[in-house]
């Protein structure tokens, strides 16, 4: 989410002229986009702002805008740490954001400014739902990004087209939980099928999605419509039905492994990736075989795993964090192993044969390009390539990367 709400926001000030830069010292304003999701990401931004508060003590005319999950939830706390920081806005007005932090430099900007041409893009990310309802023990998202209001469909579908006007080819629709979608009678599945009738819309992704709202609908689309890709993220937490059930995450590890093997009977070659939580309160060294087992088992195209951390105001709070942090960060590394294990065999399957990838960007006469199940591809190439699907052979494999040569 917070990637798209930083595409969302620098479209905006690139409209209004503005520009990124790569230096602090470049730079007229910082905007942090901040996370609240996991307490190390929280300290990464606090450490962060020390940093450009130093800067601006000998560069005051810069500002420093604070925005996100984090200034939702901490923003008084921020403002009172680090007097430097202009402007804090958080996650539940980002929709103001840009109109905000313009008006801390009190320009007045004419209308034709907001028509200027947004900078091309292949891969843009279109927000579809905001907020969560789900209340994840461990999770602070609907804490701090609210109940959860699906967008007009409409609004959704121009908002597409009008980034593959200006050049995107391929679009990543984003939701906590993209499965309950709903407006008025247009379902997920069916929001999908209107995206797909874009002209010159290429691919179409998706994310998150949460396996107790998974449909059979979506499937179905995912193996008929040829623009979507055959990559699902599909968190699945922990494989242990205890565990699950304290998490709240309201299904079991039989129906998420039914759900599996559904998705890759329906679409061949599926890269499914997932989400891992340990060390949650009361995991046992049953419960995270169970779920090392799983990862064995399934054998994930990627996988995220994350040590629990406790947020303040969910109900994991009430329990007692009693997985000590030295095997929180053995089961992290155990997982990480199994999962870059698994990952290396995969792609070294994939040696040799050749593949239809989407050219992304360029950058010294390399592409950059992903495979419909989203692996990511390296290969010499021309500028004329970007937007459009090449294919390569590849030879040479790394966990995260493979490269090859344009056939
Ligand atoms: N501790 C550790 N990981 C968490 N996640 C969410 N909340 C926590 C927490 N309190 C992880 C989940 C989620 C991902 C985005 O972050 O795995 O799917
Ligand atoms: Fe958090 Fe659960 Fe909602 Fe995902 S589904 S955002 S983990 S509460």
């Amino acid at each position: 989410m917070n990637v798209c709400d930083s595409d969302m926001l620098g479209s905006v000030f690139s409209a209004y002229g503005a520009s990124k830069v790569n230096n602090l010292s470049e730079a007229d304003v910082v905007i942090l986009n901040t996370c609240t999701v996991r307490a190390q990401a929280e300290q990464k931004a606090f450490s962060y702002l020390g940093r450009v508060k130093e800067f601006k003590q000998k560069n005051p005319c810069i500002k420093i805008v604070v925005i996100g999950c984090m200034a939702e939830r901490l923003g008084t706390n921020i403002k009172k740490r680090f007097n430097s920081v202009d402007l804090i806005i958080g996650a539940k007005d980002i929709d103001n954001a840009a109109l905000r932090i313009m008006n801390l430099f009190r320009t007045n900007y004419s209308s034709k400014k907001v028509n200027c041409e947004i900078k091309s893009e292949i891969v843009r990310y279109v927000t579809i739902m905001r907020g969560c309802d789900n209340y994840c023990s461990y999770c602070a998202v609907p804490f701090v990004r609210g109940r959860e209001i699906s967008i007009n469909c409409e609004t959704i579908v121009n908002e597409c087209s009008s980034m593959v006007k200006n050049g995107a080819r391929e679009i990543i629709l984003l939701g906590q939980n993209v499965n309950s979608y709903q407006y008025k009678d247009v379902n997920f599945a069916s929001l999908i099928k209107k995206a797909a009738t874009i002209e010159n819309l290429e691919r179409i992704r998706f994310m998150t999605n949460h396996p107790k709202d998974l449909s059979d609908d979506l499937i179905k689309i995912m193996a008929t419509e040829p623009k979507v890709c055959s990559h699902i993220h599909l968190p699945m937490q922990s494989a242990s039905d205890k565990i699950l059930k304290v998490m709240n995450r309201k299904y079991s590890y039989e129906h998420y492994l039914g759900l599996i093997n559904k998705l890759r009977t329906a679409v061949p070659g599926v890269s499914v990736t997932t989400d891992i939580i340990v060390g949650f309160p009361g995991e046992t060294d049953e419960d995270f075989e169970d779920t090392l087992k799983a990862v064995k088992t399934i054998r994930f195209g990627g996988l995220y795993v994350f040590r629990y951390s406790p947020r303040p105001d969910t109900k994991a709070t009430e329990m007692t964090d009693d997985v000590p942090f030295e095997e929180k960060k053995r089961r992290h590394a155990i997982i990480l192993k199994e999962s870059n294990k698994i990952s290396i065999e995969i792609v070294l399957e994939m040696l040799g044969s050749t593949q239809q990838v989407l050219a992304e960007e360029i950058k010294n006469g390399i592409i950059k390009a992903r495979t419909k199940n989203g692996r990511k591809v390296f290969t010499e190439g021309r500028k004329e390539y970007i937007g459009k699907h090449i294919n390569v052979n590849i030879k040479e494999a790394k966990v995260n990367s493979l490269f090859g040569d344009i056939v």
